[in-house]
């Protein structure tokens, strides 16, 4: 189903880019970091790039702002404080997740279960491409209740997330 190696890209359904009808659009998004992701610029470069976390999450408030949205990053490396912020997006009205999951990814029935809990759609983002490396790496807990997925095309895959944020027309769960 996945390419060996390579970017990859998806959505669900038969969208197969960014390009969305028109629509309102996410209003309130929230991206949350999982665990090491503060280590970015430093960490497994070749995996992770040179950017750091704080240049990735500078970029996406500036575009949130030309967008006119709200747009909160979050950080954190311990499981139980990504489910209470996921807990709280709730209660804040967060329309939209971008969230990469981290190592979280391949392992937290906790994190899965808070963000169906929630029902915020939500794209999962990874840096690298999760399909082409350790095979514990393909297999996400997330996945099949995200709106999509975007893995391999580094930390501009948080921007691509963000655009398709912006023009997302879907409802809350
Ligand atoms: C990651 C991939 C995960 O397998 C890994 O544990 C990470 C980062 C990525 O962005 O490529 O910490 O989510």
């Amino acid at each position: 189903m996945f390419p060996e190696s390579g970017p990859v890209w998806m959505f669900r359904g038969s969208e197969t880019s960014v390009t969305a009808p028109k629509m309102p659009g996410a209003k309130n998004i929230l991206v949350i970091h999982g665990p090491n992701l503060n280590l970015l610029g430093a960490r497994e470069t070749r995996h992770y790039g040179r950017d750091t976390l704080k240049a990735i999450d500078l970029r996406l408030k500036r575009r949130a702002k030309e967008g006119g949205v709200r747009l909160e990053t979050y950080q954190s490396n311990s499981e139980s404080e990504l489910v209470d912020r996921i807990q709280r997006a709730r209660r804040e009205a967060v329309d939209f997740i971008i969230i990469n999951p981290a190592a979280y990814t391949h392992t937290s029935v906790a994190l899965r279960d808070a963000l169906a809990a929630v029902g915020i759609p939500f794209v999962e983002v990874h840096l690298s491409n999760v399909f082409a490396r350790e095979s514990f790496r393909r297999e996400s807990y997330f996945t099949d209740i995200a709106v999509g997925i975007i893995s391999g095309l580094g930390a501009k895959a948080y921007e691509l997330a963000l655009e398709f944020a912006l023009q997302y027309s879907g409802k809350r769960g």
